[in-house]
């Protein structure tokens, strides 16, 4: 049995990577941050049938900023692969807590390199690098596309990424980036723009809000499906080489026209609900990010799978039910 330590499982991704790795036969070791309130609800659907956490699965109280913590992981675990997920994700907050995000996003991908050195494992490891590196260089952007971030969230993950390359090269460890774009599902947290649009059209539906208001509304970004992009990761850490990959769709897509899919899906016209707010508008913005995931397709065999369409409608969808779940008093925590 292989054995995996995630850092950020109660994130979008690590849920998913999670629900991969376990089905895969994995024993899954996840970090989580002490809250004062639960925080691990999208790790609810792997719990819901037992009413438990599975016994393969166990979380530990982490920070990424605490290098004891994640040293003593990685000595205790000694995992055959490491996923680095865990960060200050969020662009515009990183504007607020830039020094923050440089520790939690940036230099926190060291002390995780260091302690597998430190360990001896060979373990594989692999580094949630960003398509914000590159920033305001022109789309396409592949492999070899120069970066120059936008925000100190983009700034740290070109830090991270640079420390993967050098911990490969200077120590031999099997390290990766994966370079990924921007990937959505309902357990996108609420306040990235597809899925604070999502929650939003699903509320006005339903009678509880009356309208949406948005930042930079002709952003361009290549939106894909977040369940595909773990099973990328993956992919990157059985391959021989350690190596860097894009993952993304190659199609692209406005904010404007996301809203304006999103509220068709249930026939409102999204231009008598949404207004701007220059309080959501970035001091320095990325304007497009398209990418181009050839090579991610002739090395590992990945390709996305679903559409631009597919993806508004299943989160439009999905954030229907949960309004009427809610509405009908049927939504059932559980702290796993
Ligand atoms: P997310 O939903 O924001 O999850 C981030 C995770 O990091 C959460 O589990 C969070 O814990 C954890 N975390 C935050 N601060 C931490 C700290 N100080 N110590 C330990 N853990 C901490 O992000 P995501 O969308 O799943 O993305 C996963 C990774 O991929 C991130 O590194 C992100 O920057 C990167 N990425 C994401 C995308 C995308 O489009 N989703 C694209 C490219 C790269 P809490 O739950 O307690 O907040
Ligand atoms: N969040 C947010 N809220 N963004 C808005 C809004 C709003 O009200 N209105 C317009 N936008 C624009 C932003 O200015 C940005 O250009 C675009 O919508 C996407 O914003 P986010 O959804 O916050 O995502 P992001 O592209 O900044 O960052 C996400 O993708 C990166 C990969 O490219 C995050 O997941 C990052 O962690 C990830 O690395």
């Amino acid at each position: 049995m292989k054995t995996a330590l995630v850092t950020g499982v109660t994130g979008q991704d690590g849920s998913y990577l999670v629900e991969l790795l376990l089905s895969k036969g994995y024993e899954v070791h996840g970090t989580k941050r002490r809250s004062s309130s639960f925080n691990t609800s999208r790790l609810e659907d792997i719990s819901r049938e037992l009413g438990h956490r599975p016994d393969n699965l166990v979380l530990h109280y982490a920070d990424l900023a605490d290098s004891a913590s994640i040293t003593n992981l990685v000595r205790d675990i000694r995992p055959d692969e490491i996923y680095n997920l865990g960060a200050q994700s969020h662009v515009a907050v990183s504007f607020a807590v830039p020094e923050y995000t440089a520790d939690v996003t940036g230099v926190s991908t060291i002390r995780l390199l260091e302690a597998i050195r430190a360990s001896g494992v060979p373990t594989r490891f692999y580094q949630a690098s960003s398509s914000e590196m590159f920033g305001s260089t022109p789309p396409p952007q592949n492999e070899s596309t120069p970066f120059h971030p936008r925000s100190p969230y983009g700034v740290a993950k070109v830090y991270s990424y640079w420390a993967t390359v050098n911990y490969r090269e200077a120590y031999g460890i099997h390290a990766s980036n994966g370079i990924l774009f921007n990937h959505e599902s309902h357990r996108r947290g609420e306040t990235f723009v597809t899925r604070k649009i999502s929650r939003a059209v699903a509320r006005i539906a339903e009678g509880f809000q009356s309208e949406l208001v948005l930042g930079n509304l002709d952003a361009v970004r290549d939106w894909g499906y977040a369940p595909e992009y773990v099973e990328a990761m993956w992919l990157m850490l059985q391959q021989e080489t350690a190596d860097d990959y894009v993952i993304a769709t190659g199609e692209a897509h406005s904010v404007r026209e996301f809203a304006q899919a999103a509220f068709a899906r249930v026939n409102l016209d999204w231009e008598k609900f949404v207004r701007t707010d220059a309080r959501y508008e970035r001091p320095s913005e990325v304007d497009a990010l398209i990418g181009d995931a050839s090579k991610a397709r002739r090395v590992l065999g990945w390709k996305p799978q679903t559409s631009f369409v597919e993806l508004v409608n299943r989160m439009v969808d999905e954030d229907v039910q949960s309004v009427r779940d809610e509405k009908a008093g049927k939504l059932v925590r559980i702290d796993i």
